[in-house]
């Protein structure tokens, strides 16, 4: 039996914490905070404790500017109380980003990418000493053990497709931090499918997580 074999898994009965980040910019009507709230309740059913912290993204993340660039390229140890002040919300961001075992993440496709706040994010979190560091082989994403959720949606592009910059964007800036382990949830073309591609979505979900699922023994491992 190798690594991809399927089989049945017993629901998995641990504690774990999950970081939920929404970035659509609509609440009525959102597929994607739908979905994810799908996915939240059947992590709930797998696990025996399930403590769900939410980032809302669209509610405003700061954008990189040059006082946060400057305090971020300066040692820690050399840092002024300014500096630190302009680091306070991306050191918060990014513990919880550490403190969580999932993430699950809501991300719209938006102009053939995500959106700008989701990007925000991985601006804010991508920080060199504390998500990657720099080794003489290359960069190394500190984060390790961690799994990652991507429910993606959108109006006319195929998920996967070359038109599709999100995902693929999505599953680099998670690698690398170290967050390798990357399941994609896709209600896709949605301004055709309509109700077909979210219901398509939900049947990933009940594949992926559902109680008497099948799931890959390599997904096991890591869950
Ligand atoms: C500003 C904006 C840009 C969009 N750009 C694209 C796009 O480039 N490609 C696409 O397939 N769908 C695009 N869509 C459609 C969304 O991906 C789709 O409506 C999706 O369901 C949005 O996620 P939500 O339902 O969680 O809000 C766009 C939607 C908006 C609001």
């Amino acid at each position: 039996m190798n690594n991809h074999t399927q089989t049945t898994a017993p629901a998995s009965r641990q504690d774990i914490r999950v970081l939920r980040i929404d970035a659509s910019g609509r609440y009525e009507g959102s597929v994607t905070r739908q979905l994810a709230d799908e996915v939240i309740d059947a992590l709930g059913a797998r696990f025996n404790h399930v403590h769900v912290s939410k980032r809302d993204v669209a509610q405003g993340v700061p954008f990189v500017d040059e006082d946060w660039i400057t305090a971020n390229f300066t040692d820690d140890e050399d840092r002024n109380d300014e500096q630190r002040k302009t680091l306070a919300h991306s050191d918060s961001l990014v513990q919880e980003l550490k403190d969580a075992d999932m993430l699950v993440i809501g991300a719209p496709i938006y102009n053939f990418g995500i959106p700008a706040s989701l990007k925000a994010w991985i601006d804010m979190t991508a920080r060199a000493r504390l998500t990657f560091r720099y080794t003489e082989s290359g960069p190394v994403g500190l984060l390790k053990n961690k799994k990652a959720y991507l429910v993606v949606a959108s109006g006319g592009v195929p998920v996967g497709s070359s038109l599709d910059f999100a995902t693929p964007y999505l599953r680099q800036a998670l690698g690398f931090v170290g967050i390798t382990d990357v399941q994609i949830i896709a209600a896709e073309q949605l301004n055709t499918q309509g109700e077909t591609g979210v219901q398509a979505a939900r049947t990933q979900i009940a594949e992926i997580l559902g109680k008497s699922s099948t799931v890959s023994s390599q997904a096991q491992t890591t869950t």
